[in-house]
């Protein structure tokens, strides 16, 4: 019989969306009635069609591989390079930000990309997770073996964790002490939190003092309205020495179905030998690439690349504009019950402190069966999430709407 990997055993509950799902399931089972009025504001799932332009090129695509002259195999197992390219140039360069074409990764999102990375890494690295965190950043280190064993709360030994919390607006400080790994998402999943310039030229500061590695998830740049906030880390100086940034069609282009993402990875980013030789990490990924992946699909890399098109860019405009105005809507529904709502400005989710007295577990069973809406709670994400919820605006406007309504009747 084969060993299997003991880390997972770790693992605490489910992955939290199955998880939620699993609950939502089968409250939906035990009243059939309120299930069909059951709005979804959990998950950050996308809702509305896909942008005309990526429709169009899909099917351009398609016909291309349906001819012999046209058809393709295998591409090139880092992305095509009319994508890399498009990338490179009208996500960076145009925005005076220097990296090339191939330092540009892509894949089928950023979710995988945040697991994947940690082929490439070593299994010494001290690792920093803000508190609350997307949880795959800590899943896929517990599945690697990089920490000890899990706490109460759902915490686990090893892992250094930077509170974010409503004092430091959700955007912790760089640690005490050293760290060689750190996973940052702004704008934040769940808080909805940005980081301004200088808050991340102090976590640059930190990654160069400490040659520590930032893992830089911007999977939601797009939604940042404030000028004054970076969309990438690769607007701060020295952030080629010491980041790789996470990227995704997803909640852009509404791809979380299609499936495309990249990362960037500068070829000045070092990490070191057990021996304490300083070594490039771009020929480690690019090799990891080559050998354990095709990339994404042909029709896939042209529907991205279409989104960088005049219209694929008013296309995903109209878009982001759309959930964004359904944040609003929720944030001002729980803000008049008298919530603390943070977020929803330059982020697709509000984040909302639970009425005193009520864990988040407990509001999310409070709003399933009294208002049948689906809140994701906060502790998923953390010790530190307890005490709040998150609403997530992606969904038509007629359900943003109606949750608003059914919020202000929760009184
Ligand atoms: C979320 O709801 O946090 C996101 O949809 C998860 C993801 O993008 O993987």
């Amino acid at each position: 019989m084969a060993y299997l990997n003991e880390n997972y055993l770790k693992l605490q509950a489910g992955y939290l969306f199955p998880e939620i799902a699993r609950r939502v399931r089968e409250f939906c089972e035990k009243n059939p009635d309120a299930a069909k009025r059951l709005i979804r504001c959990g998950i950050g799932d996308v809702t509305e069609p896909l942008p005309q332009a990526a429709i169009n090129a899909i099917k351009l695509a398609a016909d291309e591989l349906g001819r012999r002259e046209t058809f393709r195999g295998y591409g090139p197992e880092q992305g095509y390079e009319f994508l890399r390219s498009a990338i490179a140039q009208k996500d960076f360069r145009d925005r005076k930000i220097d990296i090339a074409d191939d330092e540009i990764f892509v894949s089928d999102g950023s979710k995988c990309d945040c697991g994947f990375v940690l082929d490439i890494l070593g299994d010494q690295n001290k690792i920093a997770v803000p508190d609350p965190v997307y949880p795959v950043y800590v899943d896929t280190n517990v599945m690697a073996g990089h920490t000890g064993a899990p706490r109460k709360d759902g915490s686990y030994e090893g892992i250094v964790y930077l509170p974010a919390t409503a004092e430091n607006n959700f955007v912790p400080e760089p640690p005490k002490e050293h760290v060689d790994l750190i996973y940052l998402c702004f704008p934040n999943n769940p808080t909805g939190a940005v980081a301004s310039r200088e808050q991340l030229a102090r976590w640059i500061d930190y990654a160069r003092q400490h040659d520590a590695l930032i893992l830089f998830d911007a999977a939601y740049e797009a939604y940042i309205s404030d000028p004054k906030i970076p969309h990438s880390i690769f607007e701060l100086d020295g952030a080629r020495e010491c980041a790789m940034e996470f990227r995704s069609f997803s909640k852009i282009g509404g791809f979380t179905g299609v499936r495309c993402g990249f990362t960037v990875l500068p070829k000045s980013v070092m990490g070191k030998t057990d021996s304490g030789k300083k070594l490039s990490l771009h020929p480690l990924w690019h090799r990891r690439w080559s050998t354990k992946s095709n990339s994404v699909s042909y029709p896939v890399q042209r529907a991205a690349e279409a989104l960088y098109s005049d219209e694929g860019r008013k296309q995903c405009r109209t878009l982001i504009d759309h959930y964004m105005s359904n944040a609003k809507i929720l944030y001002k529904a729980c803000e008049e019950i008298g919530l603390k709502v943070f977020g929803g400005q330059n982020a697709p989710y509000v984040w909302v402190s639970t009425p005193t007295g009520l864990t988040s577990w407990q509001m999310f069973d409070r709003m399933l069966n009294e208002i049948n809406v689906v809140i994701t709670p906060g502790a998923g994400f953390g010790a530190q999430g307890e005490g709040y919820f998150r609403v997530s605006a992606f969904n038509s406007r007629e359900n943003a709407e109606e949750v608003a309504r059914r919020i202000k009747t929760l009184g």
